[in-house]
């Protein structure tokens, strides 16, 4: 299990102890600091740290240590994705597990003893969570946080922007319907993906010229000819691609061909052909729906396995699940998307979601 680690100055003597706890017990580390007991620093540095790897996936626990715990507790909490809990006898970090599925443990340093400590972290680390009636009640705290994620920015370049924007929000409502006509979906999915063009495109750098308006001569600025390439997943992102075009009409179009196997919900890969200079553009990966991640983050390596680097993806609904794959494989892709909905159902469909994207797109059902 990859455990992320961190602690301010009054934490890190239980910190180095955990940390030989944590060896011991099989886990790999990645230790945030502080690295000393001297000077004083602040809690919420190493907590945000710490949170935000646990919540985009790459640690799949995290451990804070302050005085008290309390401060740590209160960052970490702070984070979306992140279910802290300050256990200071082992009943606790078995019930954090058991009913509250708690990812990230905090300690008191000024609070435990050392074999203390290595007791509940032991149990915290080896007690599943229960499920049964807890699961409702955790979907409840997630479903709060996807309300509440309208921009969610995470450090090191590993964004997930979710574009909360009326007109998109109002367009993806419809999608959403299982009434909507086959057309109509077809329509809607164009328009919101043009509509989101206009975040997608926010980094692209522009550089000044001049012209002669009817008045005068004038500095007026111009995309500085950047390349770009939009890289539909086939079947359901080619949905998307005439919306964009339509405001990125120079840019060159790849298509990859992955579908979801039924049974295993892995990507199979069929089909790949991308533009030549594909190392030299701003690539925008496209596909409607992110669900177990599995397609988006293959669709990345294939990318990333012909050179290319700079890579966004685009898509309509997302379920948490997939974010947490593709930031875990890829962490410097950033994520768009127009919704991020609550969970997985057991045969891998976003909840509420709408259905099977390529199906409502092309009538196949
Ligand atoms: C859908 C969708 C994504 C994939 C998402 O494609 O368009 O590509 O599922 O699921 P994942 O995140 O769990 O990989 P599907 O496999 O149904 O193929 P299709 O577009 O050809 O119908
Ligand atoms: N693919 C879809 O088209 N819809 C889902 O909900 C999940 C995967």
């Amino acid at each position: 299990m990859r455990v992320a680690i961190g602690s301010d100055h009054a934490g890190f003597a239980l910190k180095e102890k955990i940390k030989g706890f944590l060896l011991e017990f099989g886990c790999e580390i990645h230790d945030f600091g502080t690295h000393s007991e001297e000077p004083s620093v602040d809690y919420p540095d190493y907590g945000f740290k710490v949170g935000e790897s646990v919540a985009s996936g790459q640690s799949e626990r995290g451990i804070l240590i302050c005085g008290s715990g309390i401060g740590m507790s209160i960052v970490a909490n702070k984070i979306p994705g992140v279910y802290g809990a300050l256990c200071n006898d082992p009943t606790t970090a078995r019930l954090s597990r058991l009913h509250n599925n708690s990812n990230v443990l905090i300690l008191g340093g000024r609070i435990l003893h050392e074999e203390a400590a290595r007791e509940i972290v032991k149990i915290w680390l080896e007690t599943p969570f229960e499920g049964g009636r807890h699961v409702a009640r955790f979907k409840k705290i997630e479903s709060y946080e996807s309300q509440m994620a309208t921009f969610t920015p995470r450090p090191n370049g590993n964004p997930l922007i979710i574009l909360d924007h009326p007109l998109i929000q109002h367009k993806v409502g419809i999608i959403r319907d299982k009434n909507t006509s086959v057309k109509e979906f077809r329509e809607l999915v164009q328009e919101i993906a043009g509509l989101m063009v206009y975040e997608i495109t926010r980094a692209l750098s522009l550089e000044e010229t001049e012209v002669e308006t009817p008045i005068n001569r004038t500095k007026v600025l111009t995309l500085s000819g950047k390349k770009l390439a939009i890289v539909p997943i086939l079947r359901a992102g080619l949905g998307m691609v005439e919306g964009i075009l339509r405001l990125i009409p120079n840019a060159k179009v790849g298509h990859i061909g992955l579908y979801r196997d039924p049974e295993t919900l892995l990507p199979v890969e069929y089909y790949c052909k991308l533009p030549g200079d594909i190392e030299e553009r701003d690539i925008f990966i496209l596909d409607p729906m992110l669900a177990t991640g599995g397609s988006s983050a293959a669709a990345i390596d294939l990318i990333k396995k012909r050179g290319g680097r700079k890579i966004t993806l685009v898509c309509l609904i997302s379920a948490p699940e997939g974010v947490a794959l593709v930031h875990r494989n890829h962490p410097e892709v950033p994520i768009f998307t127009a919704a991020l909905d609550s969970h997985l159902n057991d045969h891998g469909y976003i909840v509420p979601g709408l259905g099977d994207a390529g199906d409502r797109l092309f009538g196949t059902k």
